[in-house]
């Protein structure tokens, strides 16, 4: 077993093993825009969870870049609205060369041509190709932390599912064949899927 303590560490040495440890993560994959009719930025963020169903909240870290916010916290600030996409295995190579830093003023959508389409209630644009698309408005930021990454958070308004991976209320989570981050240009998708019995309150140990 090896024991470090994170003080020890670098700062890169810090991200590449959490990076490592919390796996696979799923991926925010994010449209946003400065104002209606701006470029439609899009961009990959694997720090990226649920973080309440009533009402249904999600949430990704962006960090910084040299200091600064990456356009998708800019835009996100400024306009309170973004759509998070869930992308699929046929997505992956869109998905990656979504995270070139390019200037604001281009959109990374247009640029790997994914055509986007009009949301139903907040003006940032969704990408047609997405399996599951959420239209969210900007809850509560938090900042965390001396490198002032902040998580977002956005209150779920709308969601658009693909027609055939809704079944009684649950996704079909093997027909999404949803696309997960390892690290660095390292991806995975749906392994095997292990099935335990439910957890009833039968199985608990008697107060002794
Ligand atoms: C799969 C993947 C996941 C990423 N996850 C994050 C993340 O959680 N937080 C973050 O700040 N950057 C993350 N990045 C890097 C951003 O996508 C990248 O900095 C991007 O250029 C930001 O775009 P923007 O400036 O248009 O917002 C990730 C990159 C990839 C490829």
């Amino acid at each position: 077993m090896i024991t470090i303590d994170p003080d020890d560490l670098q700062t890169s040495g810090r991200y590449r093993l959490l990076t490592g440890i919390v796996v696979p993560r799923p991926i925010a994959w994010v449209t946003s825009q400065l104002t209606p009719g701006a470029p439609v930025n899009l961009a990959p963020f694997s720090c990226f969870t649920f973080v309440c169903y009533e009402p249904m909240l999600v949430a990704f870290v962006v960090g910084r870049k040299l200091g600064s916010r990456k356009d998708t916290a800019t835009n996100i600030a400024e306009s309170g609205e973004f759509v998070l996409h869930i992308a699929d295995e046929p997505l992956a190579a869109s998905l990656h060369s979504s995270a070139v830093e390019h200037p604001s003023s281009v959109s990374e959508a247009d640029h790997l041509g994914l055509s986007t389409i009009t949301s139903d209630v907040v003006a940032v644009p969704r990408l047609a190709a997405a399996p599951i698309a959420l239209e969210c408005r900007l809850d509560q930021t938090i900042e965390f932390g001396d490198i002032r990454s902040e998580m977002i958070v956005g209150r779920v308004l709308r969601i658009h599912i693909r027609d055939g991976l809704l079944s009684n209320g649950k996704i079909e989570t093997a027909d999404l064949n949803p696309l997960a981050r390892i690290g660095g240009p390292r991806y995975t998708t749906m392994g095997d899927v292990i099935s335990l019995p439910p957890i009833t309150a039968s199985m608990a140990v008697a107060d002794s």
